[in-house]
């Protein structure tokens, strides 16, 4: 195990020496929240995006934020390797309570760990990836970035198993998201992403390609994508901030378009290549 330097309630320590109580409802009950924040050679990417979806996260399972922004860079601060593309891994859970019980204990104090790892984010700009789609079988709550994630990785696994690198969901006949992404699909030389709703995590990169897509007169809609025009789109893309835009090649036995990453993807990884240097 890399024995990497990692933060826990307050103390950094080598990795292996970082320890939770089995009463810690993250452990017991998946009672917590997460974020992933890329950062470019030491410099944190979209902070400030980060931090209003980790609030808005925590809202919706009534659990105050621990830290202000502040605290939290001067936390994340000490993980950050200026000569590395990292990504930055931050969870808060409920706490360590007494017993095990559904309710909310009081008076408990939340538990807060963060950890970096290196990204080497897709740019063969040659070769695709091949896509599962899969039910969406996930609850009502996939805005939360919750760390209750077993869903996700079921689906993500049934992916894997069939060579895929992602599983995209589909909900009555419509495709939500990714089991780890959002998705774009071009159909008739428009960019189109499902809306933001409960249905999907509203992911920073997803922000970040509208962003670059408004700017740079490439034309763009948030609109409803069915499985089956997914399946005749010119280009199917999946985004994150590890991964950042994976172009889809295959999906289930349809090859997409011609088989090889699209014009618009070639156009809007290099617009996003050239937006992550200009907020460096
Ligand atoms: C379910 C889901 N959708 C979308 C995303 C993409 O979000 P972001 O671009 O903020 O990484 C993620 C990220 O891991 C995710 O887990």
């Amino acid at each position: 195990m890399d024995n990497k330097i990692v933060y826990l309630n307050g103390q950094y320590l080598p990795l292996n020496e970082a320890k939770i109580s089995v009463m810690d409802r993250g452990f017991l009950f998946g009672d917590g929240i997460y974020e992933v924040i890329p950062s470019y050679s030491g410099h944190l990417f979209h902070f400030e995006q980060h931090m209003e979806r980790l609030d808005n996260s925590l809202s919706s399972i009534r659990l105050t934020n621990p830290h202000d922004r502040a605290q939290w860079l001067e936390i994340l601060t000490p993980l950050l390797d200026a000569n590395l593309d990292q990504s930055i891994y931050l969870q808060i859970t409920r706490g360590v309570a007494d017993k095990r019980d559904h309710a909310f204990p009081q008076n408990i104090t939340p538990t807060v760990f963060a950890m970096s790892s290196t990204i080497s984010p897709f740019n063969d700009v040659d070769s695709g990836a091949k896509a599962l789609s899969v039910d969406d079988s996930r609850w009502e709550l996939c805005n939360v970035k919750a760390t209750t994630l077993l869903a996700n990785i079921l689906l993500r696994q049934q992916a894997v198993e069939k060579g895929c690198a992602e599983a995209i969901l589909v909900k009555d006949g419509y495709v939500t998201e990714g089991a780890a992404s959002n998705i774009f699909a071009v159909i008739d030389g428009i960019l189109i992403t499902p809306p933001k709703s409960h249905e999907i995590l509203p992911g920073i990169t997803r922000d970040v390609i509208l962003e670059i897509a408004e700017e740079n007169n490439i034309p763009y809609s948030e609109d409803i994508i069915s499985l089956d025009a997914l399946k005749t789109a010119g280009e199917i893309w999946l985004t994150s901030s590890t991964r950042e835009i994976i172009p889809i090649v295959q999906l289930d036995n349809e090859i997409i378009a011609n088989g090889k990453p699209g014009p618009i993807w070639q156009t809007m990884n290099q617009l996003f290549q050239a937006y992550k240097k200009s907020r460096l």
